[in-house]
C-alpha cells in the first residue's frame, strides 16, 4: 500500500517536474522463499523476508548503475535487501558505501535479540555484518559500521543500546539535535562521505517525522523531526550532490489523514532532489 500511496501523492510527477526521467519498476515480488510454518522462530514473516532480501538485493545492484534508485516500501526490514545490494555496487565501484539512517529507532535487534518479532527493527544490524542473521542471505559486501549515521533516535530497546555501545556508529538522537540542531550532524556526517568520496544511501522511515505532522506509521514515537527539520536535512543532501539511493519506508496509507503523511513524504523526496523556494545566492539577507 506504502507506494501506491506515494504514487497517488504524486511521486512520479514531482521527479518528472523536477527535471529527470523516471522508470517505475512497479511493486516488487519476493524471491521464492521456504514456507513451512514450522520455521518461523518467533519471528513474524522471517523466510518471506528472507526471500524479499534476496531479491531487492539483487534488484538494487543492477539498479545503481541505472540511475537513483528510490525504494518505496512497505516495511523498513526491506533496507536488509536494498542496502546489501546498493553494498555489492559500491565494492564494484571501488568506493565505500555511507548509509544514512533517518529514524526514531536503530533498528538494531538481531532475530535472536528482537522481543517484538518484527524484521523492521533488524536491517542496520544484518547490512553491517552482525551475527545472528545465519539464515539470511550471506552478504557479499558489509557496511562498516563507521559508515553509518543515525539521526533522529529516541527509542533504543536494551540490546540494541548494548550492542552499538560496542560500535562505532554515530548517532545524533534526539537530545543532540535539540542541543546543536540537526545541521551539525548531519554536516559533520556528510564531510566524511565526501572526503571518501563515498556512495551514500539515505534510509527515510516515516517515523524519523514528529507524528503530529505524519499519523501514517504503525510505530510512532513523540518528539520526532519537524516539518521543517525534515526539509533542511533533505535540502543539504541535495546541496551535498552526494546522495546515490534512497529508502522511503514505513508508509502506512491505512492510518494516514487525508494522505497528509504521504505527501509530506513526497514534498521532503524533492528537497532532496532540489526543489527550493529560493536558490541560496539569491536570498536577500544571508
Ligand atoms: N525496536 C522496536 C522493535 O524491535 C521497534 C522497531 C521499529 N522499527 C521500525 N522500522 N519501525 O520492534
Ligand atoms: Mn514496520
Ligand atoms: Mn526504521
Ligand atoms: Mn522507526
Amino acid at each position: 500500500m506504502g507506494p501506491d500511496a506515494l504514487r497517488t501523492a504524486g511521486i512520479t510527477q514531482m521527479i518528472r517536474e523536477m527535471g529527470h526521467s523516471v522508470v517505475d519498476l512497479g511493486n516488487m515480488t519476493p524471491d521464492i522463499y521456504d514456507t513451512d510454518p514450522t520455521a518461523r522462530d518467533g519471528i513474524h514473516m522471517l523466510r518471506e523476508n528472507i526471500g524479499w532480501t534476496r531479491r531487492l538485493c539483487e534488484v538494487a545492484e543492477q539498479q545503481m548503475g541505472q540511475g537513483f534508485p528510490i525504494f518505496m516500501g512497505g516495511d523498513h526490514a526491506l533496507s536488509a535487501g536494498s542496502v546489501s545490494g546498493v553494498a555489492r555496487y559500491a565494492v564494484s565501484q571501488n568506493r565505500p558505501l555511507f548509509v544514512l539512517w533517518l529514524d526514531a529507532h536503530s533498528d538494531f535487534h538481531t532475530p535472536k535479540t528482537s522481543s517484538s518479532g518484527n524484521l523492521h527493527g533488524t536491517p542496520v544490524a544484518y547490512i553491517t555484518g552482525q551475527a545472528g542473521f545465519e539464515d539470511y542471505p550471506p552478504l557479499r559486501a558489509v557496511v562498516p559500521p563507521e559508515q553509518v549515521g543515525m539521526i533522529g533516535l529516541r527509542s533504543v530497546d536494551p540490546a540494541e543500546k548494548q550492542a552499538l555501545q560496542a560500535l562505532s556508529i554515530s548517532i545524533a538522537d534526539m537530545r543532540l539535535i535539540d542541543e546543536f540542531g540537526i545541521k551539525t550532524p548531519l554536516v559533520r556526517f556528510l564531510e566524511r562521505v565526501g572526503a571518501a568520496n563515498g556512495l551514500l544511501h539515505v534510509s527515510l522511515d516515516v517515523d524519523f517525522l514528529d507524528p503530529s505532522i505524519a499519523p501514517a506509521v504503525g510505530t510512532t514515537v513523540p518528539g520526532g523531526a519537524t516539518t521543517r527539520e525534515a526539509h533542511l536535512v533533505m535540502e543539504l543532501l541535495s546541496d551535498s550532490g552526494l546522495m546515490t539511493s534512497i529508502d522511503l519506508v514505513e508508509l502506512n496509507p491505512f492510518l494516514d489523514e487525508r494522505g497528509r503523511t504521504a505527501q509530506l513524504m513526497v514534498d521532503l523526496l524533492a528537497s532532496g532532489l532540489g526543489r527550493r523556494v529560493f536558490d541560496r545566492n539569491t536570498r536577500p539577507f544571508m
